[in-house]
């Protein structure tokens, strides 16, 4: 699985973290599109990178984190075909790909320790989605999506 990760000021150290224990985790190659270090940057510029390369096509999934998590959310379903969950534990991580095939996953490195950020990277890369009544629904917000755009 290709996957990108990027952060703003607020996740980047969170970021770091992830990008080893991801490192681990077989099968999946992982692309940092930043920030890289403490200097206040823009969540948007951010965010807009990665959805704009999981909405292409170019990477199969995407992880965004800033303090809350929610600047990103934000940002990111502003997207075609982005489905972006803000998830703070296993429970959310499981049901955003069973439930809503979630392409983003976003974390909020203010809100949740380092730990509970490994445990629903790992539920969240290796939970398959569900299908069956789950695709309609999701037709029906990508219908919403092309009208309103
Ligand atoms: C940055 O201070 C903070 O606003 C940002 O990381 C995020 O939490 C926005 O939603």
């Amino acid at each position: 699985m290709k996957l990108a990760i990027a952060a703003d000021h607020g996740g980047w150290e969170l970021k770091t973290e992830l990008l080893k224990f991801i490192g681990k985790i077989a099968n999946v190659e992982v692309a940092d599109y930043g920030t890289s270090g403490p200097d206040s940057v823009d969540y948007p510029d951010f965010g807009k990178k990665v959805a704009e390369a999981v909405s292409s096509g170019a990477v199969d999934r995407g992880i965004l984190i800033c303090g809350t998590g929610i600047g990103m959310s934000i940002t990111a379903n502003r997207f075609p075909k982005i489905r972006a969950a803000l998830c703070h534990d296993h429970f959310t991580a499981q049901m955003s790909r069973l439930h809503n095939d979630a392409n983003i996953l976003v974390m909020g490195e203010r809100v949740i320790g380092r730990g509970v950020a490994c445990e629903i990277v790992k539920t969240w890369l290796e939970t398959e989605f569900e299908g069956g009544r789950h695709l309609g629904r999701l037709e029906k917000i990508e219908a919403i999506g092309q009208r309103t755009r």
